[in-house]
């Protein structure tokens, strides 16, 4: 199957999942423990009912959408997604040309493969940056100095990885720092043979590209990533950490994980400009609710004026429509995109955006909204169905 005959973004995972070992996919696919997480989050979309009107003049749509003072071309941008350059080699710099070349933000990941300086030169105007906190803090101090250097233009930290989750499925495949691959795993590898010989041909485990510089000089790919593990997670991390992050950074700056209205009142209130509500593409508590579920709570505690954006769950436009209609002013997408980029590389992602910008095209078009402006609650069946109910209440009260 070509990457131009994928017709959604399941396509592309099956795809991804043809190419790679198990091992890998489950990296990519897996939540944690009973993989409650990823039915919470699939399911949070598939209950929400969208009500349509009609005889409104759709013919011109339009989904550009704001954020932070600039205009993209989708309501969307890319999440970051540590290891990329592992699946395919150069993913990374893939994602970053592929969100120029569409006009959406890509958020590069704090574990990312390549470099933040290569990405902001692929991608100048579209490229944000995501921190993880460190033990020792001078690292990520000296990271949002190079956000800045080389022209990140926003940046987001994430907050929700305070110590490292409980990956079942990394664990029994053997996919685990030292790398213990199991009989099994070795085997079921050997049925993806392309993959391997690249894999190999390139040198094995593809270099921690924002960490190099802070290991030794002359380190290999494998003790930098001894040096990030070495680093993160790091559960000691608080709001004051968070706080220094917003004095060295003059920025729009986000935080990545928030889910708790009383978490995002205290980062508004530090001068936090966009959060972003998500629980990690259930990778981290496998209990959480779905940021769809939080997601107007969050909306009340901050007000309007606080960027808000979600992720988890994404497969499709209407995810992306009906995330903006209950709140949400952006969606990011974290393993659509990189199904794209493991499948087929810049024009594996160049086909998960277009996908997802047809979906949302069409979605507007059969709801009757022109723009995104005019999306919100009143698309909602629940919105509906009590704003009838009041009218119905009314109309009783004024007949007795
Ligand atoms: C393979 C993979 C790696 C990830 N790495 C990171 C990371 O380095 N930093 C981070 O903040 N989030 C990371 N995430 C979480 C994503 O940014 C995003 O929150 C999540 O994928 C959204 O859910 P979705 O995959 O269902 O769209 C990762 C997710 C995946 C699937």
């Amino acid at each position: 199957m070509s990457i131009e005959s994928a017709i959604n973004i399941d396509d592309l995972k099956r795809m991804a999942k043809r190419r790679l070992p198990k091992i890998m996919f489950d990296f990519i696919e897996g939540g944690v423990e009973d993989e409650v997480g990823l039915r919470t989050n699939a399911n949070a979309f598939r209950d929400l009912r969208l009500v349509p009107r009609y005889y409104i003049d759709t013919a011109k749509r339009e989904q550009r959408a704001n954020i932070f003072g600039r205009t993209y071309a989708s309501p969307f941008g890319i999440a970051p997604t540590g290891m990329a350059g592992a699946f395919r080699k150069d993913a990374e710099l893939y994602l970053a040309q592929a969100a120029n070349d569409a006009d959406i933000p890509y958020l590069m990941s704090g574990a990312a493969n390549a470099s933040m300086e290569a990405g902001a030169k692929l991608a100048p105007k579209n490229m944000w940056y995501q921190i993880y906190g460190a033990r020792d803090r001078s690292f990520q101090l000296d990271l949002v100095k190079r956000a800045i250097d080389c022209g990140v233009t926003a940046l987001a930290v994430t907050c929700d990885v305070p110590v490292s989750s409980n990956r079942e499925r990394n664990r029994r495949n053997g996919f685990v720092r030292p790398l213990k691959m199991t009989l099994p795993t070795i085997l079921e590898a050997m049925l993806h043979p392309a993959w391997v010989i690249n894999y190999y041909r390139q040198g094995g485990l593809p270099m921690l590209g924002n960490w190099e510089r802070y290991a030794t000089k002359g380190s290999t790919p494998d003790q930098v990533a001894d040096l990030f593990a070495k680093q993160t997670p790091d559960a000691s991390q608080t709001w004051r950490d968070l706080e220094a992050i917003r004095n060295a950074w003059p920025g729009k700056l986000m935080v990545k994980g928030i889910m708790h209205p009383e978490d995002a009142r205290i980062a508004t209130g530090m001068g936090i400009d966009g959060l972003i509500v998500s629980n990690h593409g259930a990778r981290q508590l496998d209990m959480m609710p779905s940021p769809l579920d939080v997601l107007p709570m969050i909306r009340s505690a901050v007000g309007p004026d606080v960027a808000l954006l979600l992720d988890s769950g994404v497969r499709r436009g209407s995810d992306i429509v009906a995330a903006l209609c209950l709140g949400a002013d952006f969606v990011l997408t974290g393993r659509a995109t990189l199904y794209g980029a493991t499948a087929g590389g810049l024009q594996g992602v160049k086909k998960a955006v277009s996908i997802l910008q047809r979906e949302i095209d069409l979605v507007l078009g059969q709801i009757g909204a022109v723009n995104l402006d005019a999306l919100g609650p009143h698309y909602l069946l629940d919105t509906v169905r009590a704003e009838e109910e009041r009218r119905n209440t009314g109309a009783m009260a004024s007949r007795r």
